[in-house]
């Protein structure tokens, strides 16, 4: 397996900000794949986003104001609706200027779910708009609340790398080496996984005692987990014991080409949990950084554009992912209908 060429993922859905990020009536200038993007809040309470660059001269939308409808750039007054629809061009005068539309300023769908706001990157050479029903995952078991807890971390590395650190089995006993996370001790695994929608799933299994230390505090019975991952770079794990689950949402967004957000989400049942979440914010802190550390030694040996040797089994699901990537976007130019590549497969590895 070669060194995969660069390249993103457009016409699917990605994960933008946390909810609570983004007030009624307020605005936040972000970057998605290089894109300059504007999201607002309108004061009823529906989030929208617009290309942050104004038609007109170039000035980015955000440089101006919202008041809660409008967006108006700073430079000659310019108004957009959320919609990106051209509303007001205060220089023009009786007569001029019928049709305000083509100055409209390009806007991305966005969906809003469990405290999470996504939104859809276009391929502008093969625009298609977003599938009526919406391919975001569900955290089951939370309707629409919001996570309990969210931290957010930029990496300095292309998506891939994040991805594929994400979903490595191998590097935990190395780089979550810490005591209240793991042994130390290299443990022989054997899992099941299957396709799922857009990526892979482990089958639902017990967990393992190392990892089990960490949810004992959980309560009744052994808890369970299953662990899904779907394109473009979403992790989903959820863990019962009982009728209790927590479960956790991490998602990779390409920011630029050399920069990465990942967000990891916390839900869970247990009332009692929310007395120890500044200890799991600093825990969860700590081992993302641990993830970060890593991927910035990585950058360091990246630069020569080495070849990666990726090998069995420990590195399937990164390969999963290079293939699950690339036959999206191979799905995408040739019209047709995206195929899993993943095979239903037992893999087993040391970690
Ligand atoms: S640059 Fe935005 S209104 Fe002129
Ligand atoms: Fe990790």
């Amino acid at each position: 397996m070669t060194n995969n060429q660069n390249f993103f993922l457009r016409n699917i859905w990605y994960y933008a900000l946390p909810s609570y990020q983004l007030k009624p009536g307020k605005m936040i200038d972000r970057t998605f794949l290089g894109e300059p993007v504007l999201l607002v809040r309108s004061e009823n309470g529906k989030v929208s986003a617009l290309r942050d660059i104004c038609p007109h001269r170039a000035v980015p939308l955000s440089c101006g104001r919202f008041d809660g409808q409008e967006v108006e750039c700073c430079y000659h007054g310019w108004r957009f609706d959320p919609d990106g629809n051209c509303t007001v061009i205060p220089s023009l005068v009786e007569g001029q200027e019928k049709n305000l539309s083509r100055f409209n300023v390009q806007s991305y769908p966005i969906h809003e779910t469990q405290g999470n706001i996504w939104i859809y990157i276009t391929d502008p050479e093969k625009p298609q708009p977003p599938a009526p029903e919406i391919d975001i995952p569900v955290i089951e078991g939370f309707e629409e609340r919001s996570p309990q807890l969210v931290e957010v971390m930029r990496f300095p590395c292309f998506v891939d790398h994040a991805v594929t650190g994400l979903m490595d089995p191998a590097h935990s006993p190395y780089v979550h080496q810490v005591w209240w996370w793991r042994s130390g001790k290299l443990n022989e695994e054997a899992k099941q996984f299957d396709a799922s929608p857009y990526g892979f799933t482990m089958r639902k299994h017990q967990l393992s005692p190392s990892m089990g230390r960490l949810y004992k505090l959980v309560g009744n019975g052994i808890p369970e987990t299953e662990i899904s991952f779907r394109l473009p770079g979403i992790r989903v794990e959820q863990t019962t014991s009982g009728n209790q689950r927590v479960c956790n949402l991490t998602t990779v967004t390409p920011i630029s080409d050399t920069e990465t957000e990942v967000t990891f989400a916390l839900y869970w049942t247990h009332s009692w949990l929310a007395g120890f979440k500044p200890l799991m914010r600093l825990l969860i802190r700590a081992f993302l950084g641990q993830d970060r550390t890593v991927v910035e030694k990585q950058q360091i040996g990246l630069k020569y554009d080495p070849v990666l040797r990726l090998i069995k089994d420990s590195d399937m699901q990164a390969q999963w992912y290079y293939q699950l990537k690339r036959e999206y976007a191979r799905a995408i130019a040739e019209g047709r209908e995206f195929e899993n590549p993943v095979k239903d497969q037992m893999l087993r590895w040391r970690g």
